[in-house]
């Protein structure tokens, strides 16, 4: 933590729009807030995961997806445990995951609330009847493989059957804001 001249302490940028107290701490039930908000100084991307029970299309906004291995082709993402649709999204054997476009934060914000959101966007069936959503940047239809137990999460991971690159500009979750990845040129 830095002091100012003064003695106070330096205020860090939290997002470009706030400022908040430096803070070191032990992550314990106490201050769970205080965590997510150092763990949301990590910038992410933000994806959507599909997938499909019987009939019925479900989706979720995810930040946990990462790439695990190159070859072969291997993803990951964690389902939280206590989310009403846990079970089927942790035992899913296909399922697809778009990372989203700039345009795409109401879609978002839609999946966050209601997985069964589908009315709020253009989408068709893939193989194995994956609802796949238009207008991605980029797209990774999975198979899952296995999964592990990580705490009051699950992490999945997933063989990448087909990967797509639409190109546009993605959607930046930092700070629990949606935004838009500014380059340091
Ligand atoms: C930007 C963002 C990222 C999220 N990332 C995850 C995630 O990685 N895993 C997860 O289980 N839920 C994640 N969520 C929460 C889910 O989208 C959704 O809000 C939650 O599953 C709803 O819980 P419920 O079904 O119990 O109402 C995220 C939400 C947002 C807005």
């Amino acid at each position: 933590m830095k002091e100012n001249t003064d003695g106070r302490h330096q205020l860090i940028a939290k997002s470009n729009a706030e400022t908040v107290e430096p803070s070191v701490f032990v992550p314990s039930t106490g201050n769970v807030r205080e965590y997510r908000n150092a763990l949301g100084r990590f910038g992410t991307g933000v994806t959507i995961v599909t997938t499909s029970i019987g009939d019925t299309p479900l989706g979720i906004t995810v930040n946990s997806f990462a790439s695990v291995s190159l070859e072969p082709a291997l993803v990951l993402w964690s389902p939280a445990k206590r989310s009403k649709h846990y079970a089927e999204f942790e035992s899913a054997p296909f399922y697809a995951i778009h990372v989203l476009n700039h345009s795409q934060a109401e879609l978002a914000s839609h999946f966050a609330r209601d997985a069964r959101s589908f009315s709020h966007c253009d989408w068709h069936r893939g193989d194995n009847g994956v609802p796949l959503i238009e207008h991605s940047v980029a797209r990774f239809e999975c198979q899952r493989l296995h999964s592990h137990d990580g705490g009051d999460h699950a992490i999945v991971v997933g063989s990448v059957v087909r990967a797509a690159n639409f190109g546009g500009e993605p959607l930046m979750f930092v700070g629990g804001e949606y935004g838009r990845f500014v380059g340091a040129a």
